[in-house]
């Protein structure tokens, strides 16, 4: 099933559960606006190439609608329409004024050098510019873009409405982005696995943890599961995997990466087969690199006791249900990955302000969303007698649905 038909067959579950009239459903489904464009530019060889870029909007009845901007050579209309409205749901579940929107640029990154890389953003920002804004539609960095990538956005915006930092989010701190961004989803990970685990009675400390991929998200909710004292025994990465059964010296398994690129090598563990590391032995499992991961072929064998969905859509459908009747708990992606999401609101926030915060008072506020959050989702799991994945898509659904219902359909 791909990432489109899962998030529809979500929404429809949800959307049954809240008994939401059909009409308002297919309302609630279609995107607002699909916005496809074409960005020629001269290559640095004086060639030109041409590109596609889109926006989809997918809703906005509760603010703004909020989402990335990914540079990925198989940009998938499917998929970033199923990205955009898993934003709008997401954006409702952490209780942040936004809608969702999800876009990109069918191209390869590696293969362009940065200034047709700027040349690139600011084509595609001067074709978008009326259609995003600071109380319209704010982008944010996603594959294969970045902090650059968003201040190159901000300049040529700028260029037509005046100086807007409050257009992107994700920025350079220089250009006003927000102290405590980088490590914002890897945090909000963390805080999301700790009001799970008070839930159960227990907490980070001395409880053992296996992490799929060590990059922005991975290597932030380690470092952050390590201070705590939980002991993360296996990782992995694009270059390989390794376990200690004692606990990975975490803040060693950084500098090693930094110096290296790579987790090969590390003298602090054991080198592991990859495909071994989902189905190890723990009490909680932290996907933080592709989707699809957990599937049929490797639920039955999950040992964990707990999942936390950091990345998006690393369950499919079919693993959710078998890894649901052996009882495992997943705390599901549109809750546990809304730090970022989160923080980027405070960025878009300080900026409107314009008033720094410092970054002690971004955690504080993170950890309040991420707290609410968990105990909103639990509510609707007691309303409506179902599992911690359907609590969080009623949450966000019935936001949704309670303020497109509040708007009204007047012309
Ligand atoms: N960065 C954010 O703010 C954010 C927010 C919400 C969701 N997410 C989701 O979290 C996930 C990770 O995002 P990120 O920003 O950390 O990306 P990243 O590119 O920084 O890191 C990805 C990591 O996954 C590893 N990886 C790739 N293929 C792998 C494989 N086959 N086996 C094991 N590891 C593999 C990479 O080596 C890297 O360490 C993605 O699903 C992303 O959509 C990220």
């Amino acid at each position: 099933m791909n990432a489109l038909a899962a998030t529809n067959r979500n929404f429809r579950l949800a959307s049954r559960l809240l008994g939401l009239d059909s009409k308002l459903e297919k309302s609630l489904l279609i995107p607002f606006r699909e916005i496809k464009v074409e960005c020629t530019i001269p290559k640095d060889d004086g060639t030109l190439a041409t590109y596609v870029g889109f926006r989809i909007q997918h809703d906005n009845a509760r603010g703004p609608m909020k989402g990335g901007i990914r540079y990925h050579p198989e940009v998938e209309p499917d998929e970033v329409n199923a990205l955009a409205q898993l934003m709008t749901w997401k954006t409702a579940v952490a209780a942040i004024p936004y809608g969702g929107a999800k876009g990109g640029i069918g191209c390869n990154p590696r293969d362009l050098s940065k200034s047709e890389l700027e040349r690139l953003t600011r084509v595609f920002t001067q074709k978008i510019h009326d259609l995003i804004g600071i109380h319209t539609d704010v982008p944010a960095p996603d594959m294969g873009t970045n902090a650059q990538t968003m201040a190159w956005i901000l300049d040529e915006y700028s260029k037509f409405h005046g100086h807007s930092p409050a257009v992107v989010t994700g920025k350079p701190i220089d250009l006003g982005g927000s102290l405590g961004r980088e490590a914002a989803t890897g945090r909000g990970v963390v805080y999301a696995t700790e009001a799970l685990l008070a839930e159960y009675e227990k907490s980070i400390k001395g409880m053992t943890f296996v992490i799929q991929g060590f990059g922005n998200v991975g290597s932030w909710a380690s470092r952050l599961i390590h201070e705590k004292g939980g002991k993360v025994i296996a990782v992995s990465d694009i270059t390989g995997a390794l376990k200690n059964p004692n606990g990975i010296d975490i803040p060693e398994l950084l500098k090693h990466k930094e110096a290296t690129g790579s987790l090969k090598s590390f003298n602090g563990g054991d080198s592991m087969d990859p495909n071994e590391l989902l189905v190890h032995e723990c009490d909680v499992l932290i996907p933080c690199a592709l989707g699809g991961v957990l599937n049929r072929e490797n639920a039955a064998d999950v040992k964990a006791k707990f999942i936390i969905e950091a990345a998006n859509h690393p369950t499919d459908p079919e693993a959710d249900e078998i890894l649901s009747k052996k009882g495992v708990i997943i705390l599901p992606d549109i809750y546990a990955n809304a730090g970022g999401v989160t923080v980027s609101y405070f960025e878009w926030v300080q900026n409107i302000q314009g008033f720094m915060w410092d970054e002690e008072k971004v955690n504080q506020e993170l950890k309040k969303y991420m707290t609410k959050a968990f105990h909103n989702i639990k509510n609707m799991c007691q309303s409506h007698d179902c599992n911690l994945r359907m609590g969080a898509f009623t949450l966000g659904v019935n936001r949704v649905a309670r303020a497109t219902i509040l708007r009204g359909w007047e012309a």
